[in-house]
């Protein structure tokens, strides 16, 4: 299949995968476009028996003569930030699970021959969109952006905006019925108008191809649009080359390049991309990197890398709430650059732009995955719907991010036929839009065989992926059966093998016997952490750790009422920023593997 045309069919499968969501398939780098925010403190509803789409309170009317009466209004009532989570705004939301609907009022100043689209960066879990009384569009999914196309409906003044916002659980939701972190419900990240022009750079995928010597850009024009002349300039590197689209809109180059700095955690160069049309234009920052597994090692750039990782939620643990800004991803990326680390694990769902970007501009190597964690309906086609939907919109957004080395399509899914073909078909979706990064998923199914006295594991399904990855408690969920000195593994030989957790719970400032598991000491994880740092030098095809967790986090999973309180203790960091004992173990042991590289 020729490159443009499976470039065209990726994005006709992307409208497909979408259109279950009533969404279009958003447009590439929105920051990097003309938009009016529509932060800030919107009006909010409580809706916990779902009357208010029965009673079309999205019309917002007003009482007229004497004898009408609305028992609902927007105004004068509960007020929420937009972005951030209901949960965390105050003590009754703290658990609630239900249906919030969200108003605001704006103007948008004319936009004469301009499309206007309503683009929203991630709403949890689900929602639906009414403008100016009419119903503009829904989605499903918390983490993944959408947008529709509202032109027709905006006008110059006192536009009418509410979104039904719903996070109940259900079983065929991803992630489904429970899960080991905070269900904050909410408008959780940024909501923009975003303004293009008629034909417009709807999407574009800039990397360096393989053998390193060329640049291959990809752009997708918003219509089918022959013969338009689209520009793309790399100024530092003296690129700037115009091509026609051709009929489905599309522009495929292949660009030889001399002396590039490539991008590496130790040197994350980015360098300044335009592309552009006699109408549009959109500008970002874009690193180029190689990266391949050969045998047992991952390589970027051509040497082989081992991931100095860890993993956080998308938790301010400090303002008891989602992460969603820039000044968020500030205080958790700094925190893993102290520990040492050269990659995250974004645990357990794609976070916000801010993280991903900001973690390319300080070198991090990022894995980032779909909520596809524990109890997912494998048989159910409408649940693989939408993970499909969440893979194609994860990727969508950030294929362009050369810092993104891993897609993660599971966490701890057991052997079974439906759940094969559903991570199978996760895979190729994966592909068909970008077959330039690793796919991993991370698994709990290592064992201690007592009678070869090896750590083993038995899933064939790892033969589909390029990196294995493995959660283990050794310590913690798991006693051990023997010295971890002697601890010996005999997994996944023949590819990459990253631990993708480990840990153990310790409340910060509480001090015991570091071998009483019940202590919650700090003392007893900074022994766990000693134990296993000391077996995984026995697994010879490691290529990675990634202790469980950087920062302590809320999860309903977590009921002792003196160590844990609603809170999962495995953080390196309490939920008040302090490091603990383990933290600074682990930091020795990241100075160590940066001294081998
Ligand atoms: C699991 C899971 C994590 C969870 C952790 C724990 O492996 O992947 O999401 O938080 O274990 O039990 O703390």
């Amino acid at each position: 299949m020729k490159l443009y045309t499976r470039f065209a069919a990726a994005m006709l499968g992307a409208l497909a995968a979408l259109s279950s969501a009533q969404a279009q398939p958003f447009m590439t780098n929105v920051y990097g476009r003309e938009t009016q925010s529509l932060n800030g403190k919107w009006d909010a509803i409580v809706d916990l028996y779902d009357q208010g789409r029965r009673n079309r309170i999205y019309l917002d009317r007003k009482a007229q003569g004497k004898t009408d009466f609305y028992e609902y209004s927007f105004e004068n009532g509960l007020r929420l930030d937009v972005p951030s989570d209901w949960n965390s705004r105050m003590p009754e939301l703290k658990y609630y699970e239900g249906t919030v609907w969200y108003a605001r009022r704006f103007d948008a100043p004319q936009h004469e021959g301009r499309r206007l689209f309503l683009h929203f960066g991630g709403v949890n879990y689900r929602c639906r969109v009414y403008l100016n009384g009419e119903p503009v569009g829904s989605h499903e999914g918390g983490f993944t952006p959408f947008q529709m196309e509202v032109t027709d409906r905006v006008k110059p003044q006192g536009n009418f905006l509410a979104v039904e916002v719903n996070n109940t659980r259900t079983p065929d939701a991803i992630p489904a019925m429970s899960f080991d972190w905070w269900n904050y419900g909410g408008i959780t990240r940024d909501v923009q108008l975003v303004s293009v022009p008629q034909t417009f750079v709807e999407d574009y995928f800039i990397r360096l191809e393989p053998a390193g010597d060329r640049i291959a850009a990809d752009v997708k024009l918003s219509q089918a649009a022959a013969g338009v002349a689209v520009r793309i300039e790399i100024p530092e590197l003296k690129i700037d080359r115009t091509a026609q689209s051709d009929e489905q809109g599309a522009v495929v180059l292949s660009i030889p390049v001399k002396r590039l700095e490539r991008w590496s955690p130790e040197q994350p160069k980015l360098y300044r991309v335009i592309v552009s049309t006699a109408d549009d234009r959109v500008e970002e920052q874009i690193g180029l990197r190689t990266l391949r597994v050969e045998g047992e090692d991952i390589y970027l750039n051509d040497r082989p890398v081992f991931l100095r990782s860890v993993s956080f939620h998308e938790e301010i643990p400090q303002r008891r709430g989602r992460a969603f800004s820039e000044a968020d991803a500030v205080m958790l990326l700094s925190e893993a650059k102290a520990l040492g680390c050269n990659a995250i694990r974004l645990a357990h769902y794609p976070q916000n732009e801010y993280t991903v970007r900001l973690a390319e501009r300080m070198g991090f190597l990022l894995w980032e995955e779909i909520p596809v964690w524990q109890g997912i309906d494998f048989a159910n086609g409408a649940t693989r719907a939408k993970a499909e939907g969440m893979i194609r919109e994860m990727i969508h957004r950030d294929k362009n991010r050369c810092a993104l080395t891993f897609w993660g399509v599971a966490n701890e899914t057991q052997p079974s036929s439906a759940r094969d073909e559903f991570l199978r078909h996760l895979i190729r979706c994966c592909r068909e839009i970008d077959s330039t990064r690793l796919i991993v998923a991370a698994f709990d199914l290592v064992r201690f065989d007592r009678e070869r006295q090896v750590f083993v594991m038995n899933d064939p399904f790892i033969e589909a992926l390029d990196v294995v990855a493995v959660n283990k408690y050794m310590g913690w969920y798991h006693p051990w059966p023997l010295e971890p000195e002697r601890a010996v593994w005999d997994v996944a030989r023949g590819k990459p093998l990253v631990i993708s957790e480990f840990g153990g719970e310790a409340l910060y400032g509480q001090h015991g016997p570091d071998d009483v598991a019940s202590s919650w000491s700090e003392e007893y994880q900074e022994r766990l952490y000693r134990d296993n740092l000391r077996m995984f030098e026995n697994i010879p095809n490691l290529r990675g750790v990634s202790p469980w967790v950087l920062f302590d986090f809320r999860s309903p999973f977590r009921f002792h009422p003196t160590n844990q309180e609603d809170w999962n203790r495995k953080g390196l960091v309490s939920d008040q920023g302090y490091r603990k004992k383990a933290w600074y173990l682990m930091k020795k042991y990241y100075e160590e593997k940066q001294a081998l590289r």
